[in-house]
């Protein structure tokens, strides 16, 4: 390690308050730290590569060089580096992004609010079906559903709506308008005998439940991803869509989904919509968006809720909501670019082919004695990691088996996320056949050295 490299870390050990971390291990053993990164590796600075399982955040689908975007980045910042999108003025970037994104979203979007982050569009879609339902002469109607597990941001509307526990304890979070409904992992909670289909429809009784139980008429909205990102990658049990959008539909009740992670490709098509038939209302995306080389975020919906808002706006003589970041011109350009990335190398099409020796490769996996489940479409797959695959016995929490795998695999030179039990695995979108193999052998290995330790304790 170099001198600077000391010099970072202590830094960063002294001063640097780290989201989503254990702080207690941050003040032991400092961070890793990575100092740059091409293709699909990064690299830290003792010199390791290592290969990125997880995107960064899920977020990086073009990987870790792209000279297109930086210069589309340094264009725009040698002609235009800021314009607010405040009083009623605007820039042509955030304009034709906005048209852009409409014409490609799922539903029939006519309108985009450009923000910065994934919270900031969830955040920003609760305030305006707040906003919205007021204009309607429905003030009550304001709760919210998410589910459990499921993730949607950490403002403190968007944590409440997350069904995180380590995000609520502490904070004094949900917020009261926020409820959460069944988490549709149908390995862990089918009773036994339980088809698929049985389960699904068991998981949108209880939802009907709720929004019983809740009073229909008090529901503003139900957020969800179109599988399951930040609670372990968890694919939707089959006939559950079907089954959620059918109440969704009785009830009358706007249907949100956030396509943060699952947009541009992750699943194999343009939306996670597409993939799994979903029918939304509003839309939020953020990460690739812009490939993750500058915070970009989306929230979309129709002219019928933008009447709504109109309405507000012209009894109050503005729509009181706005970031001073919003539709940032450097963020739109980098976005636009990476929009004709996408459609020139036509990384969709690019995922399906390689998906299905991932897809394979993971699969395999499943005769690993630490693996009960592994799903996944696309370049997404969750793992799920289990004491007794035929029981479904878990692991005692305090053994850490998922974190023990993600520590394994990153000593192999492979990102992976552990969530709890479940691992997490989705590469950068361009990532080819070749790296694959590298990966799938890596997450091999961590799971062998992982059953080294375990198995003694079984
Ligand atoms: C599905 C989903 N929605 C929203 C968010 C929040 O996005 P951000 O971290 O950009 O605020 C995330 C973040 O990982 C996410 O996975």
């Amino acid at each position: 390690m170099n001198v600077d490299a000391t010099h970072t870390i202590a830094l960063d050990k002294a001063h640097h308050v780290h989201p989503q971390s254990n702080l207690r291990q941050h003040a032991e053993n400092g961070p890793t730290m990575i100092t740059h990164g091409k293709g699909v590796y990064v690299y830290d600075d003792q010199g390791n590569e290592i290969m990125d399982g997880f995107s960064g955040l899920g977020c990086m689908s073009l990987g870790y060089h792209n000279e297109r975007l930086a210069n589309a980045a340094v264009r725009q910042m040698n002609t235009l580096p800021f314009a607010p999108t405040f009083y009623n003025r605007s820039h042509p970037r955030v304009a034709e992004l906005c048209g852009r994104l409409t014409k490609l979203a799922p539903g029939d979007m006519t309108r985009a609010l450009i923000q910065c982050s994934g919270s900031e569009a969830n955040d920003t879609a609760i305030k305006l079906l707040w906003y919205t339902n007021t204009a309607k002469g429905q003030p009550e109607r304001r709760k919210v559903i998410g589910r459990i597990r499921g993730y949607h941001g950490n403002t403190v509307a968007t944590a409440s709506l997350s069904g995180q526990p380590h995000m609520h304890a502490k904070f004094g979070l949900p917020l009261p308008e926020f409820k959460h409904t069944e988490l549709p992992n149908y390995y862990r909670f089918h009773i036994d005998g339980e088809t698929e289909e049985e389960f699904s429809a068991r998981m949108a009784k209880s939802f009907e439940d709720l929004i019983l139980a809740e009073g229909p008429d008090t529901i503003a909205a139900f957020f969800a991803e179109p599988a399951i990102s930040g609670g372990g990658a968890l694919m939707p049990p089959k006939g559950y869509w079907e089954e959620m959008q059918a109440v969704i539909r009785k009830y009358n009740i706007t249907f949100l989904v956030d396509e943060v992670v699952t947009g541009f490709g992750r699943t194999g098509n343009r939306w996670g919509s597409e993939t799994w038939n979903l029918k939304p209302d509003m839309v939020t995306c953020a990460k690739a968006l812009s490939a993750a080389f500058f915070p970009v975020s989306a929230l979309m919906f129709r002219d019928d809720f933008y009447a709504d808002m109109m309405k507000n706006s012209d009894e109050m003589g503005t729509f009181g909501h706005g970031y001073t970041y919003a539709g940032h011109p450097v963020g739109a350009a980098v976005s636009l670019e990476a929009l004709d990335i996408y459609d020139e190398i036509d990384l969709v099409g690019h995922v399906r082919k390689v998906s299905k020796g991932f897809l394979e490769k993971c699969y395999a996996m499943q005769d690993h004695p630490l693996v009960a489940e592994v799903r996944g479409v696309g370049l997404f797959c969750g793992f799920e990691l289990m004491k007794d695959v035929k029981t479904r016995e878990p692991f005692d929490p305090s053994w850490k088996v998922g974190e023990l795998v993600q520590n394994f695999a990153h000593d192999r030179g492979l990102y992976l996320r552990a969530i709890g039990d479940r691992m997490s695995f989705m590469p950068p979108l361009i990532i080819n056949d070749d790296e694959i193999e590298i990966a799938t052998e890596r997450f091999k290995g961590a799971l062998d050295d992982a059953w080294a330790v375990v198995r003694g304790k079984i």
